[in-house]
């Protein structure tokens, strides 16, 4: 089963497609994650799109689409794969659709996680996540259990998104209604589409995305 998780920035993307990966054995593929390796890493590229990520600015099509295009053929043997982040421009769906008709796959859900501005603010400056192994963690939802220290690795490398502060999140918001919203009835019209409550409980938002993915 390949699906879309689609939602605004902290609509609880990333934190489903982990729960997801974790009993269903998916892949998740997350254009953010891939783009902050690359930063990371020092590419070329990772250093073209850092102070876009930063400024909270999407970055250009073409580089996203070789980052997915490039993961596909390794996930798509996997239980299914699930994308974090993508596509988030209607060129990105084009694209997609066009990738995996390519690669003999095909859609068969998008997950619309439904939230309001006011509870986004209060996740993304509340986020921080383990340097060392990637675990998530929000200071008031789901703070470490040792204050300073990971509870899956040990680690006291702890750190913050350079792009979650305001400034940048209201950029991140705007680029959303823009760019990205309009997917919400491109898949919609294609009969794709499942809308799911992003503002319950985490265990719930699981629960309902399950339901969806049955019916
Ligand atoms: P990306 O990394 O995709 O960031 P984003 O879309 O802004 O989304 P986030 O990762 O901030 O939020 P999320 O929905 O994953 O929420 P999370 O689960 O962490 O992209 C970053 C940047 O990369 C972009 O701005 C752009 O520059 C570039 N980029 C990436 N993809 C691109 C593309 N396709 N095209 C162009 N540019 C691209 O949850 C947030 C917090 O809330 C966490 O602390 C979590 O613990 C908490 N939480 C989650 N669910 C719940 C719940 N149910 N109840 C309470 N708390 C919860
Ligand atoms: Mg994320």
């Amino acid at each position: 089963m390949n699906i879309i998780l689609l939602g605004p920035p902290g609509a609880g993307k990333g934190t489903q497609a982990g729960m997801l990966v974790e009993k269903r054995g998916m892949v998740q593929l997350s254009t953010g994650d891939m783009l902050r390796a690359a930063r990371t890493s020092g590419t070329a590229m990772g250093k073209r799109v850092a102070d876009v990520m930063d400024r909270g600015e999407l970055v250009t099509d073409e580089i996203v689409i070789g980052l997915i295009d490039e993961a596909l053929d390794g996930a798509a043997a996997s239980g299914g794969v699930i994308f974090d982040g993508f596509p988030r421009t209607l060129a990105q769906a084009d694209a997609l659709d066009e990738l995996l008709s390519g690669k003999g796959l095909s859609l068969d859900a998008v997950i619309e996680l439904r939230v309001d501005d006011e509870a986004l603010v209060e996740r993304i400056t509340g986020r921080y996540s383990c340097g060392a192994c990637g675990a998530a963690y929000h200071e008031r939802s789901k703070p470490t259990k040792v204050e300073g220290v990971c509870d899956a690795c040990g680690s006291s490398e702890l750190n913050r998104r350079a792009d979650d502060n305001e400034e940048s999140l209201r950029q991140r918001l705007m680029e959303y209604y823009k760019k990205t919203s309009p997917l919400v009835g491109y898949y919609h019209a294609k009969g794709k589409l499942r809308s799911v409550d992003g503002l319950a409980l985490m265990g719930d938002v699981e629960a309902a995305i399950a339901a969806a993915l049955e019916g």
